[in-house]
């Protein structure tokens, strides 16, 4: 039997941090002939990535541009990939979430009838501009998809509702295979800045904030009511990775600047990054990925967004849906500095997202659609995960 080609496309630092155990793990499967491309729609957050991962790409599209738009993004994907499908000869195309990365890859796929794998499918809010553009981008793959891995039993519900076509896999995140790598034995930074920090008598809020629809006034509410906290609580270390986006460090220099116990710093690489949550007493986050690993380091997440397509933390009591308005952000991380059963209740660990085996799910899974193999794998299973 022929092997299968596998070419995984994936461009931002969330899709290259999910999808790098991927890749790793196809590399090593008899059968698969495993390539990856980057599109760099994220240029110095993704290189961090594939460092950490020790990846290196076979095709590099490279088209970030400062203030890009989302149709710079999906223009230049659309120009750029045809020639890699043309040298690479993929069987199947494999993309992650819900970017215009993910979006523009498969349909580009699609026009070349190449067969599009979804990893992380079928998360939905159902509202289509929030998260935007990535609610769209999310569904509109789970069309153009005929190989959908989606990482919970909620997830594949959704696909199944949606009538979408092809076969369904209920893998696991593939986020909670990258902590493996990640958090590994050694807790030690390699950031000087993060090594100099005073983690031991002064209690750690992790923060990040970059989504779109949070521009403007949601943005001005958040870093307002995290710069009051600061200032009313003086045991507390803030410390927020800032997103490389001018507009996120034009929202927040000005509000959050100048207080000693906030530190902006730049963003970290995913190994620190993971290390830092561990270390922290709490978490507060716009980020999708960052409401998957928080659960399982035992973190409470307060998320700063007004909905989610992640709803199974918040099921299990470790993730709040805070919003994007001063008070109820006050609120909530006022309750959790000031009352400890409030606080025990959301500090467990809990694993609703996946157990660590998603990679080798969705590597099976590939084989037996490529017809070598027929160890269809089973199901991930939150329940036993929870249990
Ligand atoms: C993108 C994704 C979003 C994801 C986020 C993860 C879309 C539409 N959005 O949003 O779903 O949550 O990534 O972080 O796909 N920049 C740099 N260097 C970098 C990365 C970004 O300079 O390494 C700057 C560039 O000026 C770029 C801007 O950040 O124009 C915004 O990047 P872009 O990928 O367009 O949007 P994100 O907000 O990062
Ligand atoms: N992350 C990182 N360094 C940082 C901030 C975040 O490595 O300075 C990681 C984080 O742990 C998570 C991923 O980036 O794995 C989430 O990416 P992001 O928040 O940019 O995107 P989202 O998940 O919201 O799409």
């Amino acid at each position: 039997m022929n092997n299968i080609r596998v070419l995984s496309v994936f461009g931002t630092r969330p899709e290259a941090i999910k999808m790098a155990p991927l890749a790793l793990e196809l590399g090593k499967r008899d059968g698969i002939v495993s390539q990856v491309c980057v599109t760099a729609q994220h240029r110095q957050m993704l290189d961090s990535v594939m460092d950490c991962f020790h990846l290196k790409a076979d095709y590099d599209l490279n088209i970030m541009g400062k203030n890009q738009t989302l149709t710079d993004v999906t223009s230049r994907v659309l120009n750029g990939l045809p020639a890699v499908l043309e040298d690479a000869k993929p069987d199947l195309l494999l993309v992650h979430g819900d970017t215009t990365t993910t979006f523009s890859a498969a349909l580009s796929s699609f026009y070349h009838k190449v067969t599009v794998g979804h990893v992380e499918a079928g998360l939905r809010t159902y509202d289509r501009y929030s998260p935007f553009p990535e609610e769209m981008n999310r569904s509109l793959v789970g069309r153009l998809a005929t190989l959908h891995f989606a990482p919970t039993p909620k997830n594949a519900e959704n696909l199944k509702k949606e009538n979408v076509q092809g076969e369904i896999f209920i893998t696991g995140n593939t986020v909670i295979d990258a902590m493996k790598y990640t958090i590994g034995d050694n807790g030690s930074f390699s950031s000087e800045e993060l090594n100099s920090l005073d983690l031991d008598d002064r209690r750690l809020i992790v923060l990040t904030c970059h989504r779109r629809e949070n521009y403007g006034e949601p943005m001005k509410q958040i870093f307002t009511a995290v710069r009051d906290l600061a200032m009313k609580n003086p045991d507390l270390l803030i410390v927020y990775p800032i997103h490389m986006s001018p507009v996120v460090r034009d929202a927040a220099g000005p509000i959050l600047s100048g207080i000693d116990n906030i530190r902006l710093i730049e963003p970290l690489d995913a190994i620190d990054m993971h290390r830092l949550m561990d270390r922290s007493y709490f978490v507060m986050t716009d980020s999708g990925g960052i409401q998957e690993e928080a659960p399982a380091l035992g973190k409470p997440v307060l998320v700063l967004r007004r909905e989610t397509e992640r709803p199974e933390a918040v099921a299990a009591g470790t993730v709040r849906l805070t919003g994007v308005e001063y008070r109820s952000i006050i609120e909530d991380a006022t309750e959790l500095l000031t009352d400890p059963a409030a606080y025990a209740k959301m500090a467990r660990a809990v694993n609703p997202y996946g157990d660590g085996h998603a990679c080798e799910r969705i590597a099976d899974a590939i084989l037996v659609h490529a017809g070598l193999s027929d160890r269809i794998p089973a199901p991930f299973d939150p329940y036993h995960e929870l249990s």
